[in-house]
């Protein structure tokens, strides 16, 4: 999929799943120091690094992506917010040896980790660039959303997940992963887990129809030989109905972990 659908569909989800994206930063916000160095790490279009940086307003966040054209939307976002002074971009690799980030009081990830070629690796430099007692937020999601209300639609719908589940278990993406169980090898201390069910009823917010659109086009990429014929057609039929659809439903799980990296005090000698 072009890259702005991405950027597009990153942008839909903090609309149309703004609750979900507030209870987060709420909470995250309420156990932060108010002057905090904010790392994030696969930024994206900023949905953490902003909100983060309006919830925290003597915060500085850095926000950091492999994609330049992500960041560059990011800028533009946080000058019409009136944040352009807190937060700073870095375009890296997070795949690569880190540039300096540190020290950080808290690194923050989503959806991003299942990206990374060695997410093992990605959280030991995310420990490094933490400050004693600093935090790691992880959210992770299991697949896109789902949005057919109706029984054939949401039988499609999961004939669509389970091929897709195969082609990113077949590319080795760490999707599903025991997160806990990897930030605790990787030397955290895991404070909290919560799973989030969003099950998201009509009316919806308008952008509701275009994000379903543009998720359910990102799924069909790649699905050519994957499902029949019929299942491709009836897939690309609904992609271009849903938009101006009002019965659509928005169903979505996400984890999100809380760790720390443990005092001086509480490190093995
Ligand atoms: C699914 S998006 C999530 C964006 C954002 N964190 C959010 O929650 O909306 C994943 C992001 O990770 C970035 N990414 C993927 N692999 C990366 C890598 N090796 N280094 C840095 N960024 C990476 C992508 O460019 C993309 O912006």
């Amino acid at each position: 999929m072009a890259h702005s659908h991405l950027a597009e569909m990153l942008d839909l989800d903090a609309d149309v799943l703004h609750e979900f994206h507030r209870d987060v930063i709420t909470w995250v916000g309420s156990v932060t120091p108010a002057r905090s160095r904010i790392i994030d790490l696969g930024a994206g279009t900023g949905t953490g690094a902003l909100a983060l940086a309006r919830q925290l307003p003597d915060a500085e966040v850095v926000a950091v992506d492999v994609s330049e054209s992500m960041l560059e939307h990011l800028r533009h976002k946080a000058s019409a917010l009136g944040v352009a002074d807190r937060i700073h971009t870095v375009q890296a690799d997070l795949d690569q040896l880190w540039p300096p980030l540190s020290p950080a009081d808290l690194v923050w990830a989503s959806a991003s980790l299942h990206h990374m070629a060695d997410p093992g690796r990605a959280l030991t430099q995310a420990l490094a660039t933490l400050r004693p007692g600093g935090a790691l937020v992880v959210t992770e999601l299991d697949s896109f959303p789902r949005f057919l209300p109706d029984e054939a639609g949401a039988a499609l719908e999961d004939r669509c997940h389970d091929a897709l589940a195969e082609i990113r278990a077949e590319a080795g993406m760490h999707m599903g992963e025991d997160w806990g169980a990897r930030l605790a090898e990787a030397g955290f201390i895991v404070e909290a887990e919560r799973h989030f069910d969003i099950a998201l009823q009509p009316p919806l917010p308008a952008a509701t129809g275009r994000y379903a659109q543009v998720s359910l086009q990102r799924m069909r990429h790649g699905l050519d030989g994957r499902l029949d014929a019929g299942d491709l057609a009836a897939l690309d039929a609904l992609a271009a109905g849903v938009p101006g659809r009002d019965d659509l439903t928005v169903r979505a799980t996400r984890t999100v972990w809380l760790a720390r990296r443990p005092e001086e005090s509480q490190v093995p000698q």
